[in-house]
């Protein structure tokens, strides 16, 4: 990644606003859609760009747990972690994710493979627990469907 394929974005992103104002968090979004997360060497380019300091960029980086710093793994499981899935067994369903995936929220696997992310609400309250695996929802999960969908997806190309 280099600062030109950064600049890309910010450069996109403001032609698309019309102005730097309330840019930031677009060009967040832009990055990361682009490169899959918004590396270190990015915050210093932005920041020039839209005239802010540095430590302004960093704190709204760190402040959205949406936006990565490192890159993802090949699949990302987006478990919800939203009050209607924690009434109908999302935490307990959060601990096995942990232990079968042996990392944490906002972790990767050891092996690269998979990435663990919360998310708050998937728009499935009425059918919880549930997920995004990629692009996809899934709803009303176990833990045996939960390791059925994040083996699948491990193993597709
Ligand atoms: S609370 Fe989980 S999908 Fe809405």
């Amino acid at each position: 990644m280099s600062a030109a394929s950064f600049d890309a974005c910010v450069d996109t992103t403001l032609a698309e606003l019309g102005a730097p104002d309330g840019a930031l968090l677009p060009i967040l979004h832009a990055i990361q859609a682009e490169h899959g997360h918004v590396p270190a060497d990015a915050v210093p380019l932005i920041a020039d760009r839209l005239n802010l300091s540095r430590a302004e960029v960093h704190g709204v980086l760190s402040y959205y747990h949406h936006f990565r710093k490192e890159p993802a793994g090949k699949v990302v499981v987006q478990l919800c972690r939203a009050e209607a899935c924690q009434a109908v067994g999302a935490e307990a369903l959060a601990e096995h994710a942990r232990a079968s995936l042996g990392c944490d929220f906002h972790q990767t696997t050891a092996d690269g493979t998979v990435t663990l992310e919360p998310v708050y609400c998937l728009g499935q309250c009425a059918c919880g627990p549930a997920m995004m695996v990629g692009d996809r929802v899934h709803a009303r999960l176990t833990k045996e469907k939960f390791d059925a969908l994040v083996e699948r997806a491990r193993r597709q190309p």
